[in-house]
C-alpha cells in the first residue's frame, strides 16, 4: 500500500508517521518540502501534481490551519487550507480511486446544550476556523471520493506545545491560577488518534462500506479547569516541585478569557459510532493525559540533572 502523509510535522501527523508505517510505504510530506513535492495548502492546485506524481493508494490529510484566534484576521488563508485544499485532495482521490483520510473537529458544532454529538447532530461553527473545517469535510463528502473523516477535540502531543505543559509551566511560577470552568469535552492523544487512523485505514481496504464520518475522541469527559487541576495533582504526586495546588486553580467562565475566536462550551462528542463500526475501545482520557505527562516531566527531570 502506497500512502501519502500531509502535515507531517504538526502533532498528529507525527504521530502517523509511526502508526502507518507497518502498513506500507510511507511518503510524509510538510509545507516546506522542496520542489517537485509541494506539500502547501495555501496553493491548492499545486498539490494536485504532488498527488498525482506519488498516485497513492491512501492519502491521509493532517495539515490545517489551527491557529484559531489568528483565523478570525486570516481568513482567506484558513479557507485555502481547511477547505480548498481537502476539497483539491478529494477531487484527485477520487479520480485515481484512492481513499483520502482527513481530520476535522468539534469547532464545527456551536457548543449548545450537554447532550455529546453526534455526527448527524446539526453544525453552527462560531469561528472562521470551525467554519472553514466544516467547509473542508463537507467538499470531501460531496466528492464522492471514499473517505474517513475523523472529527476529534482537544489534541495534544508530547512533543510540542500543549495545555498541559503551559499549566505547568504557569503552576512552577504561581501560587494560584485561574481556568475556565465552563467548557467541556474530551483532551484527546494526537497518538490515539493515529492508532485509530491506523487500524481504520487496515478495516476500509477491506470493508468499503465503513467510508464516512466518524467522531474520534478520548472517553469520558472534563472542562479545562478540571484538566488543570488534574494536571498538577499528576505532576506533584510524580514529585515536580510547583507553586500552586489543585485547590489553588480557581474556576471561571470562558468570559473571564476574551478571545478573538468564540470556542463551542460543549464539545463532548460521542463515538459510539466509531466503536461498533471499527470494534475498537477508545481508552479515558486521563491515561493518554497521565502518560504523556510521564514522559514530559521524565523530560525535565532528565533537563534537571
Ligand atoms: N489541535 C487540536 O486541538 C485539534 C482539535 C480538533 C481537531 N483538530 C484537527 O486535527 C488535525 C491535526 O491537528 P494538529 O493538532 O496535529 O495540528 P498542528 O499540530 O497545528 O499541525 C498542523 C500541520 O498543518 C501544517 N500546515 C499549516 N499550514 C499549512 C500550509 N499552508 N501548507 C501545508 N501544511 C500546513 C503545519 O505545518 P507547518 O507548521 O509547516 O505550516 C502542521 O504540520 C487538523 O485537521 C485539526 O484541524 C485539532
Amino acid at each position: 500500500m502506497k500512502i501519502l502523509l500531509f502535515g507531517m510535522e504538526g502533532q498528529v501527523g507525527w504521530e502517523l508517521q509511526r502508526s502507518l508505517a507497518p502498513l506500507g510505504e510511507v511518503i510524509a510530506l510538510d509545507s516546506g518540502s522542496p520542489p517537485p513535492w509541494s506539500a502547501d495548502f495555501s496553493h491548492p492546485e499545486s498539490i494536485a501534481a504532488t498527488v498525482r506524481r506519488a498516485a497513492p493508494d491512501v492519502i491521509v490529510n493532517a495539515a490545517a490551519y489551527t491557529a484559531v484566534d489568528r483565523a478570525e484576521d486570516e481568513p482567506e488563508t484558513a479557507r485555502l487550507v481547511n477547505a480548498a485544499s481537502p476539497a483539491v485532495l478529494a477531487r484527485e482521490a477520487a479520480a485515481l480511486g484512492a481513499w483520502l483520510i482527513h481530520y476535522s473537529t468539534d469547532y464545527v458544532f456551536d457548543g449548545s446544550g450537554t447532550a455529546p454529538w453526534i455526527e448527524d447532530s446539526p453544525t453552527g461553527p462560531l469561528s472562521v476556523y470551525g467554519r472553514t473545517k466544516l467547509e473542508g469535510e463537507e467538499a470531501i463528502r460531496a466528492s464522492g471520493c471514499r473517505h474517513l473523516v475523523f472529527r476529534t477535540s482537544w489534541v495534544y502531543a508530547s512533543r510540542g506545545r500543549n495545555f498541559a505543559r503551559t499549566m505547568l509551566q504557569l503552576a512552577a511560577q504561581r501560587d494560584s491560577l485561574t481556568v475556565v470552568a465552563d467548557q467541556f469535552g474530551a483532551p484527546t492523544g494526537a497518538d490515539l488518534l493515529a492508532d485509530v487512523t491506523a487500524h481504520a485505514v487496515r478495516a476500509v481496504r477491506a470493508q468499503p462500506e465503513l467510508a464516512g464520518t466518524y467522531h474520534a475522541v478520548a472517553q469520558g469527559e472534563t472542562s479545562w479547569h478540571a484538566y488543570a487541576r488534574h494536571v498538577i495533582a499528576f505532576a506533584r504526586e510524580y514529585g515536580h516541585a510547583l507553586k500552586a495546588t489543585p485547590e489553588t486553580v480557581a474556576p471561571v467562565p470562558g468570559s473571564a478569557f476574551p478571545t478573538r475566536a468564540r470556542r463551542p462550551a460543549n464539545s463532548r462528542m460521542d463515538t459510539r459510532k466509531l466503536r461498533n463500526a471499527f470494534g475498537l475501545t477508545l481508552p479515558p482520557w486521563q491515561s493518554g493525559v497521565d502518560r504523556m505527562l510521564r514522559e514530559v516531566l521524565g523530560d525535565k527531570q532528565e533537563e534537571a540533572r
